[in-house]
């Protein structure tokens, strides 16, 4: 290669490690309107697009869809309803990806090209291609407008590729402009069990309990703001509430969660915050169901590549934040909804999670 391209790539390098330090460091706030809107976007499931097929739609669709139906119903959510915050809750590429990073970046596409701050976190398929769990969230958090972190707060022996946090801000000119009024957790929930004899999958581990609670108790101490946790694998505790409460949405299959409880609910309950759990995983239940004052959400499956059931849409969740001065002080109420990817993505469960 002769030297100057190499300049040319070099510099146009450091251009872009500039903006994506700017990407990483982006500030999240309230609208003026007092809301913050995510979209959740679980399992794409992302190979390597165009030759990628999909799985469990009736005979006839099947010979005409990809991967590339992924991405337009991401680009339609993104379109429908111009969310804040993207947040991928993992299992974003699998198996049939040849090149993480290719089918990374095609997967991520509809977020980059739409300029709004997005996050993942890794799911027990991620690591199915030819990347492992510390490269494929090292590549995620340098992408453009990623705010995906490997650690931080960093820490040593914290198990896991992907704990990471970040607050939302009151609303610019508000008095609240540097108060965190809502904060989001992101966690790794591993793919599978590394323990020799125990089969499954794996868990949220102590060492990574013990960083979100003295995480926790920091950011309680700057302020009172509710949170929220997304992360892939659900707890037992999803099944748990299968029994104890009616649960909005639909279970279709078991909960499929780590062949132990490693304890991270009552982790959850202990520190107070995090008011509701958002996860994936488990493509054909996207319920919500309180316990415990903990609300406990499935996404519901995205991906066309993904196993689903024929008759079942892909579908995402969409989660806001208000901010409601008059009953809660200064602190949101969340609704959620789901989007469906038919005609007119129909819009189901609507629901208040009462904190
Ligand atoms: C996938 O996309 C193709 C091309 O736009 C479209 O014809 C087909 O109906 C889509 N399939 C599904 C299941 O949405
Ligand atoms: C928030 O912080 C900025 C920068 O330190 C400061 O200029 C501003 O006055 C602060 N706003 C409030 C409401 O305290
Ligand atoms: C807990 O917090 C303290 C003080 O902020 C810090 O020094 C320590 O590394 C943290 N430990 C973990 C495991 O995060
Ligand atoms: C939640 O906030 C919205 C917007 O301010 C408001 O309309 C609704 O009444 C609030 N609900 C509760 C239970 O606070």
């Amino acid at each position: 290669m002769p030297v100057d391209v190499v300049l040319l790539l070099y510099s146009s390098w450091i251009l872009g490690a500039c903006v994506l330090v700017s990407g990483a460091d982006r500030i999240l706030r309230f609208s003026e309107q007092g809301t913050f809107k995510i979209l959740q976007v679980a399992d794409m499931h992302y190979g390597n697009g165009a030759s990628t097929g999909c799985s469990d739609l009736t005979a006839t669709q099947m010979p005409f869809c990809s991967d590339l139906n992924t991405t337009a119903f991401v680009r339609r959510l993104i379109h429908e309803e111009s969310p804040d915050l993207i947040v991928f809750t993992g299992d974003n590429i699998d198996w049939a990806a040849s090149d993480a990073k290719v089918s990374m970046d095609a997967a991520f596409a509809p977020a980059i090209e739409s300029n709004i701050p997005w996050a993942a976190v890794l799911g027990n398929h991620d690591v199915e291609s030819n990347l492992r769990r510390p490269e494929l969230m090292e590549y995620i958090a340098q992408l453009k407008n990623s705010l995906a972190k490997v650690i931080d707060p960093p820490a040593e022996g914290v198990y896991g590729w992907g704990n990471f946090y970040h607050s939302v801000l009151g609303p610019a000119g508000a008095d609240t402009e540097n108060l965190s009024l809502l904060n989001l957790y992101f966690l790794d929930s591993g793919d599978n069990s590394k323990l020799p004899g125990i089969k499954g999958y794996d868990w949220i581990r102590r060492s990574q309990q013990i960083w979100f609670s003295n995480l926790s108790q920091k950011l309680r101490a700057a302020s009172s703001a509710p949170a929220l946790a997304f992360f892939h694998i659900p707890l037992p505790e999803y099944d748990t509430v299968l029994y104890r409460d009616q649960i909005s949405g639909r279970q279709l299959e078991d909960v499929y969660s780590a062949p132990v409880n490693s304890g991270f609910f009552s982790t959850l309950l202990e520190s107070g915050d995090v008011k509701a759990t958002f996860v994936g995983h488990d493509h054909i239940n996207d319920y919500c169901g309180k316990l415990m004052g903990v609300h406990l959400c499935y996404g519901g499956g995205t991906g066309y590549h993904a196993y689903g059931r024929v008759g079942v849409e892909r579908r995402a969740r969409i989660i806001v934040a208000t901010i409601n001065e008059e009953v809660q002080g200064h602190f949101p109420n969340i609704s959620t909804w789901k989007r469906l990817d038919d005609t007119h993505m129909s819009k189901i469960d609507t629901e208040l999670l009462e904190l």
